[in-house]
């Protein structure tokens, strides 16, 4: 196991991805610590499985701060004070001002449940199944001052069927989440993402399948 990765989680719901984080780092695939698990909602289901491990827990309530910047430079002090490197967004529904991004460049991942650049922005399990896409999936990406815009890291595809509903699909792409997001963040702490303009060259890919990064089988 190398250096350990100091991550700071941020949720605002059921943070099964969290879990797939932590699951990660306890079966040894992630070299990480997750200094603090931060919520803007104190009912997020999440929070419980940080507690359950013993994880530091924040709530900061975005409704008690007068701005979108003064809420942001609230979370930036807690990261900051636990010395987090990687901002780690599992499910935060919010807009993050560049109050924040600028105190975290190129060190804030997020994931998406769509093949970005498609479908950015809310509800887009149910806007694919409108547009009739056949396929989806979800990206794991930095992110930048634009909402779901940074450069992309991971991404994961699944098929859509027919009788699909929002609920079927969105199954369906969380559990392709679970399995891209901690490899992402491995490839990280590994030193292993460059950016080259908007792209990021992941370093040191191994054999064919590896070097895809769409539909990982994930070995290695
Ligand atoms: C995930 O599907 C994630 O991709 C999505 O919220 C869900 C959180 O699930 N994020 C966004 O839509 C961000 N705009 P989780 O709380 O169980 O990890």
């Amino acid at each position: 196991m190398g250096r350990q990765l100091a991550l700071g989680v941020l949720i605002s719901g059921s943070g099964t991805n969290l879990q797939a984080i932590i699951d990660a780092i306890e079966g040894k695939t992630l070299d990480a610590v997750i200094r603090v698990v931060i919520s803007n909602r104190e009912d997020a289901l999440g929070l419980a499985r940080a507690r359950e491990r013993n994880i530091p827990i924040e709530v900061l309530d975005h409704r008690k701060f007068a701005s979108r910047e003064s809420y942001d430079q609230a979370l930036v002090e807690i990261l900051q004070s636990r010395e987090v490197e990687l901002v780690i967004l599992a499910g935060f529904m919010r807009l993050l001002s560049p109050v924040f991004v600028k105190a975290f460049t190129n060190r804030i991942m997020n994931i998406h449940p769509a093949l970005l650049p498609s479908f950015p922005g809310l509800h887009v399990q149910r806007k694919a199944l409108e547009h009739g896409v056949r396929f989806s999936g979800c990206t794991v990406h930095f992110v930048n001052e634009e909402c779901d815009e940074g450069p992309i890291i991971i991404q994961a595809v699944v098929p859509v069927y027919q009788d699909d509903t929002e609920e079927s699909l969105s199954a369906r792409i969380l559990q392709e989440e679970h399995r891209i997001y901690p490899r992402a963040i491995q490839l990280y702490s590994e030193g292993r993402l460059r950016l080259v303009g908007r792209r990021v060259v992941v370093d040191h890919l191994g054999n064919q399948e590896d070097q895809v990064l769409i539909q990982p089988p994930l070995n290695g």
